[in-house]
């Protein structure tokens, strides 16, 4: 096992996990669209906000604590649904699951994910969240609805920027399917990463868990972006978020908004809370970062909705500006990832540490002691916004 406390940032924890994990999947969490344009600038864009230090202001009794969708959170930071999880660590949605848990943050489990739902139920105790995608087979989607019930998720998630795969060149020229094809390349990856190959002899799913045996057309899920071309609801649109919600009847998030108009359309349409992202950059090559766009869907429709977001965040400095440019709560999907790389549920929890602790001590040089009371005067005024002239 690793040496996890020598690793400070969620950098780190990166550069573990590419030593650890098979570069095909590594590569699959680690990459963007296209050039990577808008992976990059979730990152860089983020770096360009300043943060407002007070001094001399009483510190003790410090308090992360605060709410999302209504439900208590250790701290403002859930983990984001991220598709094959369980190939960066074997039951790796499982063991990221448990690490949310014991901290007290949300886990949503992906519908791509490799343990199932009901094998994420069966791993943990505290209800967690599921995201859906649509896909043509409505009686699949009704049944997967059902199965996120039956397991008693608290919120479902759905994902309205991902009809069709932004392409990115990394998984093509990795070849990029699960489970992985047996090539001589691939079996040299498996005895240069034996933990990784160990743990996948015995894990409880190889491939994706909520799907085989389910859809009668989806036995042999070849590569990702060819089965999603054939599987995934090109019809999808605002009006589905009344039925899914029905169907549900629990809280229903809409994931994947970027422009104020659909904001506004999502909530018209019945979305208990939006979470502005732009996928990790994975999708729309060229868009603007998520934290550029935050402050104007705020403006638009934060006095009627809760506005989460995702995209960019590795640090606990990340989650404070977002939280000061008006958002509820962020979520993390790579930080998850690389965590679960470098140590299994070791490493999320200490990817969950690291950025607590940032959180913690940034806040506290910033002169506050609540989370719930950062907001527009913690920052500069915002660069990114005068830039744009919004
Ligand atoms: C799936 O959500 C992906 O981004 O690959």
């Amino acid at each position: 096992m690793p040496n996890l406390e020598k690793c400070l940032t969620i950098e780190d924890l990166m550069k573990l996990a590419r030593r650890r994990v098979p570069r095909m999947f590594f590569d699959y969490a680690d990459s963007g669209a296209y050039t990577e344009g808008t992976y990059r600038e979730n990152s860089t864009d983020f770096a360009q906000i300043k943060l407002r230090q007070r001094v001399a202001v009483n510190l003790e009794n410090r308090n992360l604590a605060t709410t999302m969708l209504g439900q208590p959170v250790a701290m403002p930071v859930a983990i984001a649904p991220v598709g094959s999880t369980g190939l960066q660590s074997p039951n790796g949605e499982i063991k990221a699951a448990r690490a949310a848990e014991a901290f007290g943050i949300p886990f949503t489990l992906s519908t791509m994910s490799i343990n199932s739902i009901e094998q994420v139920a069966e791993g943990t105790t505290k209800p967690f969240w599921f995201q859906l995608y649509v896909m043509r087979d409505r009686e699949f989607i009704h049944r997967l609805i059902d199965r996120a019930k039956a397991a008693r998720c608290s919120a479902l998630v759905l994902t309205m920027d991902l009809q069709i795969l932004g392409q990115r060149h990394k998984d093509v020229r990795n070849g990029l399917r699960a489970p992985p094809p047996i090539t001589p390349q691939f079996l040299f990856e498996l005895a240069t990463k034996p933990a990784w190959a160990l743990g996948m002899l015995n894990a409880k799913s190889k491939t994706f868990g909520n799907i085989h045996g389910h859809v009668s057309d989806a036995v042999d899920l070849a590569s990702l972006s060819k089965w999603t071309a054939t599987q995934f609801d090109l019809t999808l649109n605002w009006k589905d978020i009344g039925w899914i919600k029905d169907r549900f009847g629990g809280p229903v998030v809409v994931k994947g908004v970027l422009d104020p108009e659909d904001a506004q359309l999502a909530v018209d349409n019945g979305a208990d809370a939006i979470i502005v992202s732009n996928h990790g950059g994975r999708q729309l090559d060229g868009a603007p970062s998520s934290i550029r766009v935050l402050p104007e869907i705020v403006d638009a429709v934060g006095h009627k909705t809760e506005v989460l977001m995702d995209s960019g965040i590795r640090s606990g400095q990340d989650v404070l500006k977002a939280l000061a440019l008006g958002a509820k709560g962020t979520f993390v999907g790579r930080a998850m990832a690389f965590g679960l790389g470098a140590g299994g549920e070791a490493g999320v929890s200490r990817a969950l540490t690291i950025i607590h602790k940032e959180l913690d001590t940034t806040m506290a040089l910033m002169g506050e002691r609540d989370i719930r009371n950062i907001g527009a005067h913690n920052i500069y005024s915002n660069d990114l916004q005068r830039r744009q002239g919004y």
